[in-house]
């Protein structure tokens, strides 16, 4: 007699050709398989998000196993496939394995050992995937439009433009975009034009001779010559400044670059994909854009929408980070009352904040049941006057770890993120009221006028309230 398994692994069923009896129904139970049986594509599509497997029986070719894996492939490829063949038909199995199922099973096998040993191999797969692959959520409407979309972009080799808000998932469209394009197998370098001073973006980007500069020692390849062959990422693209955009676009245009302190121009096969949260049109119009080189990468432009404007995606995503972030062998769930909060909330912070959410939510839940009180949302984007907290929050949130459940609507407990981001508020609030202008507030606070206009620009996208500066 084999004692059950108590780990269960929900397995999405698909049998075109017959539903499964009771006796073999209870053996792959006692093997560890939590059979959700569907009869459709559709049906399978939807339960994805809670699947941890999927089961399907090949009739005579690979064809479902193709449409399943572009299921899959648009909901996240960490679901690993499992296919059931006719005895015998060694050659199906063959082409099943060669094209990605994670282990082919006779179709009459429905041993409690074959089962058991079968699942003991998914979770590895899993695993795998967890750290190899990135998974990617396109489920909603608007985002299959917008993946499809981005498939055909990614076939030509002109520039492309993201544009969405923060956190939404520009850099993750940019990498899918790469991916699917045949410049794939070349490399993907990314840069966030935002988050560095001007002087070493220029260095960064074009690279420089030996001697170019004091403390130039060696040469440097720039990140355009490391993206050769590939795509070149720009993110925060409004933040480029101006006269390094005047570079940039001869470099668009002659398709060459010229090392800092070189003499000799060196050939470039590079595709730029480019990604702003800001209305380039309207930084045009303040003169803090090219617009020809507006002109140059917006050849097509991909617009991500807000989180909240496509529902669809918020649980099979929430699901997705439970998968990657949460244990290897245990699948954890959220609550029904969970999953209507998650749903309704407006997620000013996007995929970054529900990411956030579900990870701190890992942390607070009792590790198989994550319910309302687990979830902590980034509060203070969603008030109108985010007021900085005071110490005595601040000590509060030290030991939010071991709050009571009690503690969970507190609207004084707050995470260590968003205490960070509101002292942040705090210090640039003062340096802009006890100065004269942009610069003197950003000199007081030590960083540069553009990394200061650029966090204004961050708090005040996400609903703080920020007065105009000079
Ligand atoms: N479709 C998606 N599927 C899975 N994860 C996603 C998806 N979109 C975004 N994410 C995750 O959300 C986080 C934010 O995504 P990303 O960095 O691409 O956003 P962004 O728009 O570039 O943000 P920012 O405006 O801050 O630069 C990342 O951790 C990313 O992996
Ligand atoms: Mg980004």
């Amino acid at each position: 007699m084999i004692a059950p398994t108590e780990i269960s692994h929900p397995a999405l069923w698909l049998d075109p050709k017959a539903a499964v009896g009771a006796a073999e129904r209870e053996q792959l139970q006692s093997a560890g398989l939590q059979l959700l049986p569907v009869a459709t594509l559709e049906d399978l599509k939807q339960g994805l998000a809670k699947a941890r497997l999927v089961v399907i029986r090949l009739m005579g070719d690979v064809s479902l196993l193709e449409e399943v894996k572009k299921l899959t492939q648009s909901f996240g490829h960490a679901v690993p496939v499992l296919c059931r063949v006719e005895r015998h038909n060694f050659e199906l199995a063959i082409e099943a394995m060669r094209r990605g199922a994670y282990q082919v099973l006779a179709a009459d096998d429905f041993s409690i050992n074959t089962w058991r040993e079968s699942l003991a191999l998914a979770p590895k797969r899993t695993e795998e995937a967890k750290k190899n692959t990135q998974t990617f959520v396109f489920v909603d409407p608007n985002s299959q439009h917008l993946l499809e979309l981005a498939r055909r972009v990614a076939q030509t080799q002109v520039s492309a433009l993201v544009v969405g808000p923060t956190g939404a998932g520009k850099e993750v469209l940019a990498r899918v975009l790469h991916d699917a394009s045949p410049r794939h197998n070349g490399p993907f370098v990314a840069l966030n034009c935002a988050a560095l001073p001007e002087n070493l973006i220029e260095d960064l980007l074009f690279g420089h001779e030996k001697g170019a500069f004091t403390g130039a020692l060696k040469e440097h390849r720039g990140l355009f010559e490391q993206a050769h062959g590939g795509t070149i990422f720009l993110d925060e693209i409004a933040e480029m400044p101006y006269h390094l955009q005047t570079k940039l676009l001869r470099v668009l245009q002659d398709r060459k670059i010229t090392r800092l302190g070189g003499q000799t121009s060196i050939d470039l096969d590079v595709r730029l994909i480019a990604a702003t949260n800001k209305d380039l049109r309207e930084a045009i119009q303040n003169r803090e854009f090219r617009e020809d080189l507006y002109f140059r990468i917006s050849a097509f432009k991909l617009s991500i929408l807000p989180l909240r404007e496509r529902q669809g995606d918020i649980l099979p995503l929430a699901t997705q980070f439970l998968t990657n972030f949460g244990p290897i062998d245990k699948q954890v769930e959220f609550t029904p009352r969970a999953i209507e909060l998650l749903q309704q909330y407006s997620w000013p912070g996007n995929v970054r904040e529900l990411q956030n959410v579900v990870q701190r939510a890992l942390v607070l839940g009792n590790g198989e049941l994550i319910t309302e009180s687990d979830l902590m949302f980034d509060q203070w984007e969603e008030k109108t006057d985010p007021r900085p907290m005071n110490v005595s929050t601040t000590s509060q949130l030290m030991s939010y770890g071991q709050r009571e459940v009690s503690d969970a609507h507190d609207p004084e407990l707050v995470n260590l993120s968003t205490a960070v981001k509101s002292s942040e508020y705090q210090a640039i609030m003062a340096a802009i009221q006890s100065t004269k202008n942009r610069s003197e507030a950003a000199q007081k606070l030590g960083i540069s006028p553009r990394s200061l206009r650029y966090k204004m620009a961050q708090f005040r996208e996400r609903g703080a309230p920020m007065m105009a500066a000079a």
